[in-house]
């Protein structure tokens, strides 16, 4: 999704916008722009379409100077994506140039209003309208930016994250948010003096300061050069700006070496699984520490029902953790598409426990969801990674995945780090609620934290996938098949195949199969087994038979050593043997790679797959 990006400093605002940008290119964007004032006063604004790069080339030749300034990577939502509607968008004054993540809802409205008053509009943006109005405000009621931006977002409708420079007033910066994300960072340049700098995420702003302020909703900001940093809410009540200190590191936003950053996570997984579980998963004492459910026992324990609200990886997660909690903790677990969820009038009852999965913790349906949950007066637990994050701060409490900050678009140390911490949700669930004999909670507990260094052994034990990848680069679709744990991991597979690669990828149960898709089977057709020497072997045996004799081309994830499903498939990947109930965290891994190397053969962008954004913060 759109990304912004701001400066103001001691130093040329230029080079520090467009690396930025650059760091939030992982979230998805199609168009790009930059605006800035230079010495002379003059509020210059550069856009073009396609990747930041080609802004860069636009620049290379123009005015951009200035120590101060805002940028902006745009994912079209109101208008297709070309330069008249990227942003930063300028009012009809030219004293005022805008960026804007989010969706104002009643711009047509607005925008009506503003054409009666004169005003006119060169773009097909909601985001125009917004800088209109700004300045209209502004003129009518003869006050500063700061008050005119507070006015003007009392008779706006929707979700946004804006910053604002004003060409007559060089030294000062103003931004404001309402269910997005904004980050304010709070440096020292060389002589000493403060500087600023804005980010719609901490990224940009990690390799200048450690120091941040994340913009809570409805508050609006202005910095000013003296190194002031006013932050008020709607109702003009100032607020005392929260600092915290940043805990990502610059390397963690790097590729270190590797190709792409999805194929960077994916390695790094038994790393940050480690760290997922440190300090909760206790093999010596056999135990499990959640410091987000201590507090909250009760509510876990006389829960009669947990709903998990998620939307596309964080969903697959989410049906794992179904499976493991109902059989861990004895608890009936519903999974939801957030998105379907906010709209219906979900029965939910008090003692009920509404978990949002999100690894952004800004999925707008997601945190849609939890707020109609709230409503409806359950209590809320969030489990995310981005820390701050505005899931993990509109929930009671939660528990982050510590997984580190994941870059490609595509979800996939996540995603691990999302079902290992759903496990940790369950086993201490089934602590407190005494549903597993101590045999059995401790057999887990050792398993579990067995779990990284397995997922090494797979990473290790499959690098022919690259090769093997190659051969399936003409395909048109796949099938992945699982039954039990292992459905999840079938669609997360598919999921993975589908938006880097663009192949079309269906996901099934496996039994599933016999009540329509195989319909679809011929020899052209790839379908993927999940089948460890676990759960439904004998089951799923019988499946890829099924698939054989229509001549469907057979890839199967097995157990290290079986012979039986290797020996009828055109080609195997090898897991560690594991409980059924985490086969999914080393299962996912052969599909994450199998993916990868598929779409890189096929030369796709797989950090930055066509269409698709990291954080989806509008619906
Ligand atoms: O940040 P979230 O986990 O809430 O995001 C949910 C989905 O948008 C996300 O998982 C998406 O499906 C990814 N592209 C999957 O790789």
């Amino acid at each position: 999704m759109c990304g912004i990006v701001g400066y103001m400093g001691g130093q040329d605002a230029y080079p520090i916008l467009v690396r930025g940008l650059h760091r939030l290119e992982y979230r998805g964007y199609d168009s790009a722009g930059v605006s800035l004032i230079n010495q002379a006063g003059n509020l210059n604004v550069y856009k073009a379409t396609g990747k930041v790069d080609a802004l860069e080339e636009k620049c290379r030749e123009a005015d951009t100077t200035g120590t101060i300034g805002i940028a902006h990577t745009r994912w079209a939502t109101h208008g297709e994506p070309n330069t008249v509607n990227a942003h930063p968008h300028l009012s009809q004054s030219g004293n005022l140039s805008l960026v804007h993540n989010g969706i104002i809802e009643n711009y047509k409205t607005l925008r009506a209003m503003l054409e009666g008053k004169g005003y006119s509009f060169c773009s097909d943006t909601d985001t125009e309208v917004l800088v209109q109005l700004i300045d209209y405000t502004q003129a009518t009621s003869r006050c500063d930016l700061f008050t005119a931006v507070q006015r003007a977002l009392k008779s706006v409708v929707g979700a946004y994250a804006i910053a604002l420079l004003e060409r007559s007033h060089p030294d000062r910066l103003v931004c404001a948010r309402k269910g997005s994300p904004l980050v304010i960072g709070v440096g020292t340049d060389a002589r000493g003096n403060k500087e600023f700098f804005l980010g719609s995420d901490a990224t940009p702003i990690v390799e200048y300061t450690n120091q941040v302020v994340y913009l809570k909703d409805e508050e609006i900001a202005c910095m000013d050069r003296s190194g002031q940093l006013d932050i008020v809410n709607m109702d003009d009540v100032h607020q005392t700006p929260e600092m915290i200190t940043l805990q990502m590191s610059l390397d963690e936003l790097e590729k270190g070496g590797y190709p792409h950053f999805m194929l960077k996570e994916i390695w790094e997984q038994p790393a940050a699984l480690r760290t997922c579980i440190k300090g909760r998963l206790h093999p010596a004492s056999k135990d499990v520490v959640l410091s987000g459910i201590i507090d909250h026992k009760d509510k876990f324990v006389k829960a009669r029902r947990i709903i998990i609200c998620a939307c596309g990886t964080s969903w697959h997660s989410a049906l794992i953790g179904k499976y493991f909690i109902e059989e861990a903790a004895q608890v009936p677990v519903e999974v939801e598409y957030a998105s379907e969820f906010r709209y219906r009038n979900p029965v939910i009852y008090p003692d009920d426990v509404v978990v949002a999965v999100s690894q952004s913790g800004e999925t707008a349906d997601t945190l849609a969801a939890i707020q109609l949950a709230e409503r409806k007066g359950a209590f809320l637990y969030g489990i995310c990674n981005v820390i701050g994050s505005s899931i993990a701060r509109a929930t009671h409490s939660g528990t982050y995945l510590h997984v580190g900050p994941e870059i490609g678009v595509a979800s996939t140390k996540a995603f691990t780090g999302q079902v290992i911490t759903l496990c940790l949700l369950g086993l201490a669930i089934a602590k407190e609620k005494h549903t597993l004999s101590d045999e059995m909670f401790h057999m887990l507990v050792d398993e579990l934290y067995q779990i990284p260094d397995k997922m090494q052994w797979t990473l290790e034990n499959n690098k022919d996938i690259d090769k093997f990848a190659q051969m399936f680069t003409y395909c048109r679709n796949f099938i992945f098949l699982g039954r039990g744990y292992n459905y999840p991991v079938a669609l997360e597979g598919a999921l993975k195949l589908k938006e880097i690669s663009y192949i079309h990828a269906e996901g099934y149960p496996a039994a599933e199969m016999k009540h329509g898709p195989i319909a679809l089977v011929d020899e052209e057709m790839p379908v993927v087994f999940i089948a460890p020497r676990r759960g439904m072997y004998d089951k799923v045996v019988s499946n890829i038979q099924e698939i054989k004799s229509r001549k469907g081309k057979i890839i199967s994830v097995v157990t290290e050593g079986d012979t039986t499903v290797a020996g009828m498939s055109d080609h195997t990947f090898v897991i560690p043997d594991t409980r059924d109930c985490f086969v999914p965290l080393l299962a996912a891994i052969p599909l994450q790679l199998l993916a990868y190397y598929v779409a890189t053969a096929k030369g796709r962008n797989v950090d930055q797959p066509r269409n698709l954004a990291k954080s989806v913060t509008v619906e």
